[in-house]
């Protein structure tokens, strides 16, 4: 019997969660297109939008594209590792709940705790995106909104945004599936006619040195400039995972699943590459560390391009604006799961009697989300963001072989191909894409870790419902 740290949620037991009333509350309706746009939904945000100008601008300028086909070809083996699981356990919770069927309670809650970066921390990311945009809008309107009044350490319009999504979620105004294939088009739409437009505007000489040279500092262009700039526009990822938390709403998940992620995670692939050649060499990379790197790429292609101005604009809003709300809508699911199993305080699972949200616990997260929007620059918050998650994917590529070892028998719908091999160059491609990150990158995750550890010993532990009932067994097996 394991115990302890490593004591597991039984998989047997989670199938039978994951078909109990238990979530009668959802509805099975969403099929693979759905699943795919749901994800593409949550994938094109303040990545392809903000990070990659600024990492372009600091780190690896045009061969930011380079950056990209590495960071995606990580995310695509993570992603065959989520398939198999999200297939497998069809349940809400996402990596967090794998963990804890298969590596145990202590790496579940490091998980968990690590989700809250990429979900709550997130929100906060795409917010800051969302202001420099509006900014940005509003200013060729006319209406200017003081540096100070936008920037950190006092962002309004990011807190607004946060505040007023919140609102919304509070009130039980969920998302439905139809209006987030309405913005993932609108988004699409955006940056294809981007791509397109901007390809006449290309200047060769912006793109040559591919790869700039190398500062003498790591990270600062070269080659240790395209990992480091992989590590901070992995953020721009994010977001494929997100559609294995929507399994018990999946009409198959078993077919399905592994569809939407790979679907969406290929999609945005190829977008994002041919977002980052165009914008490159159609801006000097120096100038394109600015809170709206593709506003500048086309103001850069002079009048021609002029009409596009308002379109990508708004586009770029819109598509943010459903990228915060995914993401304010996933903490407090995150939460709802690790209070059920006892990690976290009952009244993160209450449901709101009247509204029928988890009210409680998706104020806390707006208000905690609201305030590092407003006082972080973007900067801080994608890094935090892309080191946490890069962790959780780290942990999700080593369990596969892990539970394929141990339970052997268990039947998965969706096998990731190669294993041990695609499970393993996905959790190096990941270690390599932290280790490249700044060091004050790695000290904020440190620390982050370390409060949770707290947090585990002084209540999850105690509280942990897998605890109670194997201490119960141990008694019962003991009195006979
Ligand atoms: N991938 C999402 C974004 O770029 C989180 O905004």
């Amino acid at each position: 019997m394991t115990t302890g740290l490593f004591a597991r949620k039984s998989v047997d037991g989670l199938l039978q969660e994951a078909s109990t009333d238990d979530h009668k509350g959802l509805h099975r309706t969403l099929g693979a297109a759905n699943l795919t746009a749901l994800g593409v939904g949550a994938i094109i945000g303040a990545g392809i939008f903000v990070l990659t100008g600024q990492a372009a601008a600091q780190y690896a300028g045009p061969a930011i594209a380079l950056s990209f086909v590495l960071s995606g070809i990580g995310c695509g083996f993570a992603g065959l590792c989520y398939a198999e699981f999200a297939a497998m356990i069809p349940m809400a919770g996402s990596a967090y709940t794998y963990a804890y069927a298969t590596l145990g309670e202590f790496v579940a809650w490091i998980i968990g705790w690590d989700l809250i970066l990429e979900y709550l921390f997130g929100a906060s990311t795409v917010a800051v995106g969302w202001s420099g945009y509006v900014v940005s809008f509003l200013k060729d309107l006319g209406i200017v909104i003081p540096p100070g009044l936008s920037t950190a350490p006092l962002n309004l319009p990011a807190m607004f945004i946060v505040a007023l999504i919140t609102t919304l979620l509070v009130f039980g105004i969920r998302k439905s599936a139809g209006f987030n294939n309405v913005i993932v088009f609108v988004k699409i739409c955006v940056i294809l006619l981007f791509i397109f437009f901007g390809l006449a505007h290309i200047n060769p000489q912006n793109l040559t040195p591919f790869v700039p040279e190398n500062t003498g500092q790591f990270g600062h262009y070269g080659w240790s400039g395209v990992l480091r700039g992989a590590g901070v526009i992995f953020f721009s990822y994010i977001g494929f995972d997100a559609v294995s938390t929507a399994a018990q709403e999946a009409r198959d998940p078993q077919r399905d699943m592994p569809i939407g992620i790979l679907g969406s995670l290929l999609v945005s692939t190829v977008l994002y590459i041919a977002v980052a050649l165009v914008l490159t060499g159609i801006v000097p990379y120096q100038k394109l560390g600015v809170p709206d790197p593709i506003g500048v790429g086309v103001d850069a292609a002079g009048s021609a391009l002029h009409w596009l101005r308002p379109v990508v604009k708004l586009g770029a809003i819109a598509g943010l604006t459903s990228v915060v709300l995914v993401m304010l809508l996933g903490q407090p699911r995150i939460f709802y799961t690790m209070a059920k199993d006892g990690l976290l305080s009952p009244k993160f699972a209450a449901i709101h009697p009247r509204f029928r949200t988890p009210a409680t616990t998706t104020i806390v997260s707006g208000v905690a989300a609201m305030i590092f929007a407003g006082i972080l620059p973007i900067s801080v918050l994608g890094e935090l963001v892309s080191i946490g998650t890069l962790l959780a994917f780290f942990i999700v590529c080593t369990a596969v072989p892990v539970l394929r070892r141990t339970r052997p028998e268990l039947p998965r719908p969706f096998k990731t191909p190669l294993v041990p091999l695609v499970p393993i160059l996905g959790a190096i491609i990941s270690l390599v894409q932290m280790v490249a990150l700044p060091p004050d990158t790695w000290l904020r995750l440190v620390v982050w870790l370390l409060i949770g550890f707290v947090i585990y010993f002084a209540y999850g532990r105690r509280h942990s419902k897998v605890q109670l009932q194997r201490a119960e067994q141990r008694d019962d097996e003991e009195s006979h």
